[in-house]
């Protein structure tokens, strides 16, 4: 079979999925797993292969004989970001480079360098620790997700109210976006970046009205100002990429219309 790219795909290949359960995690493993890969789902709550990356336990068993690392964990908390996603990033190079492993994945956020948010500086650490580490890497970057955007706009709508600031954003499937991350593993280590962002841009309150005309919620939808450097940069696309390596095919309105249709029960009668 002929590779995206037009290089042919490698032979199956023993690839570890750091954050394999999460929302980007699950289809990288689904994906790599229908390309014919051995794919070994790692995370803390994994019944096969259980491991902590703040404290790198279970990660030199996990990791034995696999050829890639995909790194596709995440950390909600703001606390817990910098030590999952850096310390966690050092222990699970450490333990990559102790293991043979020949390639390490990191997914990363387009724009991470551009946007004063706590979490951006600290994937931009992150991107930093596996530039500087013993394994030869790639870092992918992709735009908001779809699956952000629609529970960030239901978790700010629950009291009827939705303010929603001016951005720029370019949200993807998480779906499209993890055959960006797949072809990725696939390919040999590129030493720099690659980029995944979705098939179009769109202002965030354009994203909220197309959310609440496709699920029908009925809330008010209200302009939330942002000053300051943050609100600059979302306004100017800081999170947006012009000349993306994977455009996602899916669009917003197609992606809520397929989740409103696939969990019904999510979707408020009028
Ligand atoms: N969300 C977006 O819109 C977006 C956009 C672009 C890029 N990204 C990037 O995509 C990546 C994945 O994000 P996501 O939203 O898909 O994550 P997510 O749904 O929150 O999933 C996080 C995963 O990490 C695992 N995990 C958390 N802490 C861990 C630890 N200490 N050790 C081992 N595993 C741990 C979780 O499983 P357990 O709880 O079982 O450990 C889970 O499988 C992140 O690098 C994120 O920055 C996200």
């Amino acid at each position: 079979m002929s590779h995206p790219g037009g290089l042919r795909r490698p032979p199956g290949m023993r690839i570890a999925i750091v954050g394999g359960t999460g929302t980007l995690g699950s289809h990288v493993t689904e994906e790599l797993r229908a390309r014919g890969h051995d794919v070994r789902v790692l995370s803390r709550r994994s019944p096969e292969h259980p491991v902590d990356l703040t404290t790198g336990a279970g990660l030199a068993a996990a990791l034995a004989g696999c050829d890639v690392v995909v790194d596709a964990a995440n950390s909600r908390s703001a606390k817990g970001a910098e030590r999952a996603l850096v310390d966690g990033t050092r222990n699970l190079l450490a333990a990559g480079r102790a293991a043979g492993v020949g390639h390490h994945v990191c997914v990363s956020i387009v724009g991470c360098d551009r946007v004063p948010v706590g979490y951006y500086r600290v994937k931009t650490a992150q991107e930093q620790a596996v530039a500087e580490g013993p394994v030869p890497w790639t870092v992918v970057r992709i735009t908001q997700f779809h699956e952000l955007a629609g529970e960030a706009f239901a978790a700010l709508g629950r009291w009827r109210l939705l303010p929603v600031p001016k951005a720029r954003l370019q949200t993807i499937a998480a779906a499209d976006a993890a055959r960006a991350v797949a072809d990725a593993a696939e390919r040999p280590a590129r030493l720099g970046r690659v980029e995944a962002a979705g098939p179009e841009t769109a202002d965030a309150r354009e994203l909220a009205r197309t959310w609440r005309a496709v699920t029908g919620r009925r809330v008010l939808q209200l302009p939330l100002p942002l000053p300051g450097a943050l609100g600059r940069a979302l306004r100017a696309g800081g999170l947006t990429t012009g000349r993306p390596d994977t455009r996602g095919t899916v669009t917003f309105a197609e992606w809520l219309a397929r989740d409103a249709a696939a969990a019904p029960e999510r979707t408020p009668v009028r």
